[in-house]
């Protein structure tokens, strides 16, 4: 008997950095190990950001706007889809699935009526590309009475787990997250990861990120505002927990820089940039069986926040998934292509661990192109 053929996904990521779709065009053997196709990166504008920006703050935003971005964003996913099939020279019936992620503009799972809203109108890009759409995959999570997040866990342990040395993997996209692989995976959102960062490059370099983390190496923590910092509410709490753009932003960061009026724009870079990796280190505290920590997302090309991590981690081993084959940028990315395909196979996922789920649950909604031509 032949054996089962390998399927091809493709997976989208806009995160909450709101800086890219990015794109992958992956291939799954049988057991469900990917191997990267193509990739494709589309920017989004400043233009775009800011409208995205104005409808995150709660109690305000606009629904004519919502709607225009919805349509404007899938035709962006359907371009991003349509250039991986391109590049590797992919017909579209081959491809059994697209998963999208679509970009979050809100996140709520612990308010009186729990969400997360992610926009990016799927229909349309199972109709331009003739490939099945699979979006809104935190809805179900959260019906369950989930967090709705974080779910790239579960993929972390498919594409990393190792039965020997005990692995954890974090995702520094704006939001850091960390899974700890295992039998017995578990995984959470720790706090920031590049937002607040990203916020402060805005402002006092005229860019939308701090290149390498340059800005902050100039700088020197303030241990009083990283303590001010590290009292959030939310870094204490307990997992499972998830968080967004509601918690950490420049408003935010201005009310507890109130009482810092004389620190250098440098020296609250570096202390953010201390928050991050410290928010990580308390969630890893007292997990010592953690061996080495695998970094993904576009904060691992920071390497003065890497370096701040493999301080506070020390002997812990802190390299990026390269190391395990895969480059950082396109985990997330890969994962929402995961999570298409398990979708497609009606897998329940078991996220009690991660997002606190009561039950297993088959995420994510399909969208059909219809017969061509019908
Ligand atoms: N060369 C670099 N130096 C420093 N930081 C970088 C560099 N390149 C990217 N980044 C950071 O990575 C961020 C983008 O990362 P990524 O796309 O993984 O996050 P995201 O869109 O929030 O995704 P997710 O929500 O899936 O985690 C940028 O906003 C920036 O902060
Ligand atoms: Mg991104």
């Amino acid at each position: 008997m032949d054996p089962p053929p390998a399927e091809l996904y493709i997976g989208l990521m806009s995160g909450t950095s709101q800086d890219a779709i990015d794109g992958v065009l992956a291939e799954f053997s049988p057991n469900g190990q990917p191997r990267i196709r193509a990739t494709h990166s589309a920017a989004l504008t400043d233009d775009l950001r800011h409208q995205l920006d104005s409808l995150q703050r709660p109690g305000e935003g606009d629904l004519d706007l919502a709607l225009q971005l919805h349509h404007d964003l899938g035709q962006r996913f359907a371009d991003c889809a349509l250039r991986l099939l391109d590049t590797a020279g992919v017909p579209a019936q081959a491809v059994r699935a697209i998963g999208c992620h679509g970009q979050t503009i809100r996140h709520n799972p612990d308010g009186p009526a729990p969400h997360s809203l992610q926009i990016g109108n799927c229909a349309l890009i199972a109709a331009r590309t003739g490939i099945p759409t699979v979006a809104d995959f935190r809805s179900a999570d959260i019906a369950a009475g989930g967090q709705g997040a974080p779910l790239a866990p579960a993929f972390h342990q498919a594409a990393f787990g190792t039965a020997g040395r005990r692995r954890a993997v974090l995702n520094l996209g704006g939001m850091a997250n960390v899974s700890l692989l295992g039998a017995d995976t578990s995984g959470w959102d720790v706090g920031p990861g590049n937002v607040l960062l990203d916020a402060w490059a805005v402002r006092h370099l005229g860019q939308p990120y701090d290149a390498e983390g340059r800005f902050a190496a100039l700088g020197t923590a303030d241990r009083q505002l990283l303590a001010a910092l590290l009292a959030h509410p939310f870094i204490a709490r307990p997992p499972p927990k998830s968080t967004g753009r509601e918690d950490f932003n420049l408003r935010w960061l201005d009310t507890v820089l109130a009482g810092f009026a004389n620190l250098h724009p440098a020296d609250v870079q570096a202390t953010l940039a201390e928050f991050t990796a410290a928010g990580v280190a308390r969630a890893l505290d007292g997990r010592g069986e953690v061996e080495e920590l695998l970094v993904c997302g576009g904060g691992a090309r920071n390497t003065d926040l890497l370096g701040r991590l493999a301080r506070r981690l020390t002997p812990l081993r802190v390299a990026t998934t390269a190391a395990a084959g895969v480059d950082p940028q396109w985990v997330e990315a890969l994962a929402f292509a995961w999570l298409a395909r398990q979708r497609i196979h009606e897998t329940a996922l078991d996220l009690s661990r991660i997002t606190g789920a009561r039950r297993p649950v088959i995420l994510g909604c399909v969208y059909l192109p219809g017969r061509p031509g019908a």
